[in-house]
């Protein structure tokens, strides 16, 4: 079992300049949650929108190798497939030692794009939380889950570092909060493995779900509001989340509990549990990282020839119309 803690110091890093690289998703969440919580932050960017954004929103924004000039703590809140370029060009040659770096994923340490100095704590505070969630937690008085993990343990300190980071963007010490004893290895094999695996099948599973409803007779609409467009996944996957995988089922009509359990199984074939066990062996010999290293160096031309053709779909057609229907868009 991993060790799980609930609560940190976070007067540790109370008097420390926090410098977030990157105002996106993570970086703008967890940089509002340290400001309300009383903590120093400055914000490293290039000059674009996020820059703008967190100026009005009253950050001082400075170039990412100024911040990284004052930070006490570096967080890298920017993509996992630019920051081995802005690291090797802005943060580490005004990476004096000392300065605790905090990468909020384990990919570039595991992979080894990324091979930091000795020198510095090197830690990972990753949220199992979007930025949004990050944000909206804190107002709320909730914490969230987090994976921490230490790559350099310089001062003999990391691990308290990294709790009293979790508890300084709001993580733990508050109801729904825990940090988990991780590594950076296990958090990429874990964060990798989902995504390459149930999250994009569901994706594409409703997808072809929506077409198969159709070929039926079933009205777009229909098909749309009973797959995804309703919320009902809202509920269930907080059932899921209060009362457990299995255990939310009992909420639903005996009806539907016998046909998710008659049918769910049938759809784990041999089949896919080899494509599982593909997915995760691509992820442990980096057979992926290299592929998302050449798409990147390449000018992403897979990724945008992708959303390409889900942007011209059948799928994405009918639910803009429904959406714009409904008041979303
Ligand atoms: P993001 O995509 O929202 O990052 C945007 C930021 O990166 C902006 O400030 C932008 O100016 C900067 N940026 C983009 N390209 C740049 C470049 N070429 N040079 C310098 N700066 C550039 O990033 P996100 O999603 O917040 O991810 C940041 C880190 O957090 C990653 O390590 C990610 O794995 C991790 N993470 C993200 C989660 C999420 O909710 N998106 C959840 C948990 C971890």
């Amino acid at each position: 079992m991993a060790r799980l803690y609930f609560d940190g110091n976070s007067e540790l890093i109370r008097d420390k300049i926090i410098a977030m690289i990157g105002f996106g998703n993570q970086g703008s969440a967890q940089a509002l949650n340290l400001r309300d919580g009383g903590f120093k932050v400055i914000v490293g960017n290039i000059e674009d929108e996020y820059a703008e954004r967190a100026r009005k929103l009253d950050f001082t924004v400075y170039s990412i190798s100024n911040a990284v000039k004052q930070g006490e703590i570096i967080v890298m809140a920017i993509p996992d497939e630019v920051q081995p370029e802005v690291w090797s060009r802005d943060i580490l040659p005004n990476l004096a030692p000392e300065k605790i770096v905090i990468f909020l994923s384990g990919y570039n340490i595991y992979y080894g794009f990324i091979k930091p100095p000795k020198d510095n704590d090197v830690i990972m505070v990753a949220p199992r939380m979007i930025g949004e969630g990050v944000r909206e937690n804190f107002v709320n008085g909730r914490g969230f889950p987090v994976l921490i993990g230490v790559a350099n343990n310089h001062s003999g300190k990391a691990w308290d570092y990294a709790l009293s980071y979790s508890k300084a963007i709001g993580a733990i010490g508050k109801p729904g909060g825990v940090a988990v004893e991780s590594s950076f290895e296990e958090e990429t094999i874990t964060d990798l493995f989902s995504e390459h695996t149930w999250a994009g099948a569901f994706l594409f599973m409703l997808a072809e779900g929506y077409r198969i409803l159709i070929e039926n007779g079933v009205s777009p609409e229909a098909a749309m509001l009973e797959l995804w467009a309703s919320g009902e996944l809202i509920a269930i996957t907080k059932a899921i989340v209060e009362k457990g995988l299995f255990a939310q089922l009992r909420g639903h009509s005996t009806t539907s509990q016998f046909g998710h359990l008659t049918w769910g199984p049938k759809y784990v074939t041999d089949e896919v549990k080899k494509l599982m066990r593909e997915a995760i062996r691509q992820i442990k010999d980096g057979t992926f990282a290299k592929e998302w290293l050449l798409e990147r160096l390449a000018g992403y031309p897979v990724f945008n020839r992708l959303w390409d053709e889900i942007t011209k779909s059948d799928v994405w057609r009918d639910e803009d119309r429904l959406y714009r229907l409904l008041g979303r868009r």
